[in-house]
């Protein structure tokens, strides 16, 4: 199949990464995955602002249980110094083991500012970040990959060389969503692009990523792009088991998890106490639990009633009790429980400040204008 995945001196025998996603991929989440497979883990991003100041929500997001090894953190950010400040906490105070940096979020209100997907567009600051970052994390042996889009639009690729300048920084790994920022979510994934990343950085690992619904999505990706792992989102949503699918697939093996409903009520109990213990707060680990219950009954013989009941939880037992309601012999639905899952939505054309396709270098205006595309981030 694959050789094992290494980032750094980190290697995961299954070439599987779980994308970060922020309000999903907490401690609680990523405990449910591994406890189904091999990978790495990415916890949700923070700003590199919020880190320097040390806010107190940002320092919990880099946090991480005994048992998670390697940890893996992701950053955003739009400035060199402040990006290497925030790895310098991270790797210098001993919070993760391996650093992601994200340029691949679409949102309006970051693009608006040059922030996000819009960054590499401004190829000397892109590059001064990604220097800043592998800078700040060397000295910790820390390795850094770079998370990014395949550009703003067809018309403003940035991929191929934003993948090249990280190879030639010191970065150990790149991972490509093989959309543009004005794609968002919609439509599908153009792994062509990937393959032709694998072609252009040939000294550290290529990571596709976009699309694998399925243990089979990840392997015809690899076939298709040659890339030497996958970065696996929205399809583990409501759907931890996929991680031990991906283990035995590219172990060769061709058992797949098939959960009936009676597997899906413990796992989503499991999360409700995970996400309990995550935040300190039981309304609150529940009231975040809600946005995972349509994802996990995607499919299954579920009444509407039961579903808007679930939605509403409380309390453990409160949970408990609708849960207990369900028809645990309820079997596998099949495809129904399959295929796409989470966001998805249509293209948009991209927002950026005014004149920002005009040049390739970064004017004083847009300098300021950038500090404030970090300052009401929420992922990519
Ligand atoms: C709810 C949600 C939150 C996300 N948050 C982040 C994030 O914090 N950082 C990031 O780099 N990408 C983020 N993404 C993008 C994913 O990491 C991934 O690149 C994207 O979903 C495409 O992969 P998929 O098709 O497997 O879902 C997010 C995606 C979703 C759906």
């Amino acid at each position: 199949m694959l050789p094992p995945l290494r980032i750094g001196q980190h290697v995961s025998e299954t070439p599987v990464v779980l994308a970060p996603m922020a309000g999903v991929t907490n401690t609680a989440f990523r405990r449910l995955c591994r406890e189904q497979g091999d990978g790495f883990f990415v916890a949700e991003m923070v700003t590199s602002r919020a880190l320097v100041e040390r806010n107190d929500v940002s320092l919990r997001i880099v946090s991480f249980e005994d048992y998670e090894q390697p940890r893996s953190a992701q950053v955003y950010g739009v400035d060199p110094a402040t990006v290497g400040a925030a790895v310098s906490i991270i790797a210098g105070e001993d919070r993760a083991d391996h650093i992601d940096l994200n340029f691949g979020c679409p949102v309006p209100k970051v693009t608006r500012k040059g922030g996000g997907a819009a960054l590499p567009w401004k190829k000397e600051l892109y590059t001064r970040i990604v220097d800043a970052a592998v800078r700040a994390a060397s000295p910790h042996h820390v390795p850094v990959t770079v998370k990014m889009r395949m550009g703003i639009d067809d018309d403003h690729m940035t991929y191929l060389e934003a993948g090249k300048i990280a190879e030639d920084l010191g970065v150990s790994a790149v991972a490509l969503h093989a959309r543009t920022a004005a794609q968002h979510y919609s439509g599908q994934a153009r792994w062509d692009a990937i393959k032709n990343l694998k072609e252009h950085v040939t000294t550290i690992p290529v990571l596709g990523n976009g699309d694998i619904w399925s243990a089979e999505d990840a392997l015809n990706m690899v076939a298709h792009t040659g890339c030497d792992g996958v970065v696996v989102g929205r399809g583990c949503q409501g759907r931890p088991w996929l991680f031990a699918d991906l283990t035995a697939a590219f172990a060769g093996r061709d058992e797949r998890v098939t959960p009936g409903l009676g597997y899906v009520a413990e796992t989503i109990y499991r999360h409700g106490e995970y996400l309990v213990e995550f935040f300190g707060d039981e309304g609150r680990g529940l009231r975040d639990l809600r946005k995972h219950m349509a994802w996990y009954l995607k499919g299954y013989a579920v009444g509407g009633e039961a579903r808007q009941a679930l939605a509403l939880v409380d309390s453990l037992a409160d949970l408990r009790r609708k849960l207990d309601e369900l028809d645990h012999d309820a079997p596998y639905p099949g495809e129904a429980a399959e295929g796409q899952r989470g966001r998805a939505g249509s293209p948009k054309r991209p927002i950026l400040p005014y004149g920002w396709l005009d040049s390739r270098e970064l004017s004083d205006e847009f300098r300021i204008t950038l500090q404030e595309a970090e300052l009401s981030v929420s992922g990519g």
